[in-house]
């Protein structure tokens, strides 16, 4: 199969840090067809062999698991060409028109890895370029929008351009091989499904911990913010992969159903809920693995007045039958103690005791994204020390650790999602009416804190973020997996 993927944003920080060690990866693990051109586009003047030069170079810095020889970099550097375009010139489109029609590709992608703000552009000027053949497809990079009206606007003018099925609205995190895994796990077993409910859980924590502070992204992170970059989309994408009843078959719009309804389902927010339930952080100078590391407002194109948040916790609840009164917990932020993202699912405690028993970890199943990934089941068992009193329980754990079952070498999540826009595979993308539900969820937030002059609590680099978060679980009687 030929294809074509042109990569829009061809020399931004995605493409160097996620895009191309992914297609890399994927030509190492061949799977990528062997008919491949990856046209990279940016407004730089650079041919094809500087281009290539530029991604070894940032190939050299970056951490692949096994570092390219020349042989397989040469071979892979061989399917890239480089376009210089300035964006908002419609003869740049017909250079690239010419540079597509040299040959009729089976498939075309266009990878938008740019500013959101300059998505209505580009695909205008394709269309207008007649580049939206039926055999393009179009994948569009996170954040799609700033609130729900820049959202719908976007996905207006696609959908003007493109059908449904041509667009590809990529979420990383569901392309995470534990998240992947947590679908297997929930519609693969008849296992869990009795215990997935009210009546057996008693709280779901969700964490995407970073060490990384805003790095070079200081001015794009000023105007985005932790709600925005992460909650509106990968955690919630998370809290649907949890909460979403089992689809009627594995296609793409039976889980977007799914998935929506429970992005529907979520608790409408209140006053007093917006203020007790959501906590925005910022992150002070702090100490990141024994080193110290500036605060956000010291940070490269960051306001020494900054009110961008670079923490949220919150606690929401899927408001249906399955899960009414269940505490879903969101937490996510950069700088935090440890890079960490994990759903950790506890389970009620038993109705009576009989065991004098620490419950601790236990009764507990934690599902690992990162660092490492796999599944962790906490259970108690009866204590193996002859020191102990007979009937005492020790926590124990059975696990999955895909390391050890599947070997190191993975497809990561961007190679997945990658192989699947290539193969026409939509199940791990997130339709427009999804979209929409989560920015209409987190508008009021937005609202909230525009309106409330107390800006982000601080927290030290290299903690757990601000000292309410632990507060506001409290108050349900529960506690921070890490804290038990
Ligand atoms: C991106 C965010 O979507 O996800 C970044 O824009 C964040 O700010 C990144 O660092 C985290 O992804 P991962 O896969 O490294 O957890």
């Amino acid at each position: 199969m030929s294809f074509d993927l042109v990569l829009f944003g061809g020399t931004g920080d995605l493409c160097w840090r996620k895009l191309m060690p992914a297609l890399f990866q994927a030509f190492r693990h061949g799977t990528l067809p062997s008919g491949a051109r990856i046209i990279g586009v940016g407004r730089d003047d650079l041919s094809d062999e500087r281009y290539r030069a530029q991604i070894q170079a940032r190939f050299d810095a970056v951490e692949l698991a096994k570092r390219p020889c020349n042989d397989e970099f040469d071979r892979f550097s061989a399917l890239l060409e480089f376009v210089s375009m300035d964006l908002s010139r419609p003869e740049h489109y017909a250079n690239l028109r010419d540079k597509l029609t040299q040959r009729q590709a089976d498939t075309v992608v266009m990878y938008l890895a740019t500013a959101p703000s300059l998505f209505t552009t580009i695909v205008e000027q394709l269309a207008a370029a007649g580049l939206n053949t039926p055999q393009t497809r179009v994948v569009l990079e996170k954040p799609l929008g700033h609130d729900l009206a820049s959202n719908r606007a976007i996905n207006h003018t696609v959908a003007q351009v493109f059908r449904e099925d041509q667009i590809y609205r990529i979420d990383h995190y569901l392309g995470k091989p534990s998240v992947q895994n947590l679908f297997a796990l929930r519609f693969g077993n008849a296992l869990f499904e009795p215990l997935w409910r009210r009546e057996h859980i008693a709280n779901i924590q969700i964490t995407i911990a970073e060490e990384l502070g805003v790095e070079k992204r200081g001015a794009f992170y000023e105007t985005t913010g932790a709600l925005r970059d992460m909650v509106q989309n990968h955690a919630l994408q998370l809290l649907c992969a949890i909460g979403m009843e089992p689809p009627i078959n594995s296609h793409a719009d039976a889980i977007r159903d799914e998935k929506l309804k429970v992005l529907r389902s979520l608790k409408p927010w209140a006053i007093e809920s917006l203020a007790q339930d959501v906590i925005r952080g910022q992150y002070g100078a702090g100490n990141i693995a024994g080193l110290p590391v500036p605060g956000y407002r010291d940070e490269q194109g960051v306001s020494p007045a900054s009110s961008t948040e670079t923490f949220v916790a919150l606690r929401t609840e899927i408001a249906n039958w399955r899960w009414a009164g269940v505490p879903f917990y969101i937490r996510t932020g950069k700088r935090l103690a440890a890079r960490d993202a994990r759903i950790v699912v506890n389970f009620r405690p038993t109705p009576h005791a009989i065991f004098n028993a620490q419950i601790g970890q236990a009764n507990r199943l934690v599902i690992n994204l990162q660092p490492k990934d796999g599944l962790e089941l906490h259970l108690l068992a009866q204590a193996q020390d002859k020191r102990q009193h007979s009937n005492s329980l020790a926590p124990v754990q059975l696990d999955l650790d895909f390391d050890k079952r599947f070997g190191a070498e993975r497809v990561g999540a961007y190679e997945r999602l990658l192989l699947d826009v290539i193969e026409g595979r939509l199940n791990l993308f997130v339709r427009s009416d999804e979209q929409e539900e989560a920015w209409r969820w987190v508008e009021p937030i937005l609202a909230h804190w525009q309106a409330d002059p107390q800006g982000p609590r601080p927290y030290a680099a290299g903690t757990w973020g601000p000292s309410a978060t632990s507060a506001m679980i409290a108050r349900d009687g529960f506690c921070w997996s890490e804290e038990s």
